[in-house]
């Protein structure tokens, strides 16, 4: 009997460390402990809103930040854009090239985009569904011209295969001066 708790002990001890960092590893990714995570702020903006919000993002949550690149730039004009080549590529499902990313050194990614079209602008689709997310943690947000953030979230997490995707924050155009608190809400509550 003694022997066989000489043995049981040791094993019982092991499952119970196991058990411990696997569950204090679950709520780490649930942003408590996103400071301590590397992160990446990522995002495509065509007119300078969402690059606003990003900037935002950033400056309370740090790590790195780069902007989602076409390879082929979008118009300037925006009815050239909005009615042309974005409804081009909304349409017929293109991803346009980018520029090359890598991510495989983040653990938390924060994913910016306009609504385009009732979803994410086609770059940031590319972005998703070029990379590997297996095991990442994506953090969306979404500004919009009065439509809301759709199901941008759910599209994102239908790309990125392997992702886990947290509540994306959703702001009209470039938000208002109460903004930056409403960031700092959303980042708490993740
Ligand atoms: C091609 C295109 C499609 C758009 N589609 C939508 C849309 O479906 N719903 C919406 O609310 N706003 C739409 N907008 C407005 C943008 O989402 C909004 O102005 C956004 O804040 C722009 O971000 P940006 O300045 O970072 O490009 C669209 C704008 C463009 C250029």
């Amino acid at each position: 009997m003694k022997k066989i708790l000489l043995i049981l002990l040791p094993v019982i001890l092991i499952i119970g460390i196991a058990a411990y960092q696997i569950a204090n590893a679950t709520t780490q990714t649930k942003i408590g402990g996103l400071m301590d995570k590397k992160n990446l702020v990522a995002y495509f903006s065509w007119g300078g809103n969402t690059k606003s919000i990003a900037e935002k993002i950033h400056s309370q949550v740090g790590g790195d930040m780069f902007r989602i690149e076409p390879v082929t730039p979008y118009p300037s004009d925006y009815n050239e854009t909005a009615y042309g080549v974005a409804k081009e590529q909304k349409d017929k499902g293109i991803h346009p090239p980018i520029t090359n990313t890598d991510i495989s050194s983040y653990d938390v990614i924060f994913v910016g985009t306009p609504a385009w079209w009732y979803t994410m602008a086609p770059p940031v689709m590319t972005f998703l569904a070029e990379n590997n997310f297996e095991g990442k943690t994506i953090v969306p947000f979404i500004t919009h011209g009065g439509g809301g953030g759709y199901t941008i979230d759910k599209d994102m997490a239908g790309l990125a295969k392997g992702a886990k995707v947290l509540t994306p924050f959703v702001v009209y155009e470039r938000g208002d001066a109460r903004t930056d608190k409403d960031i700092e809400t959303w980042i708490n509550n993740l």
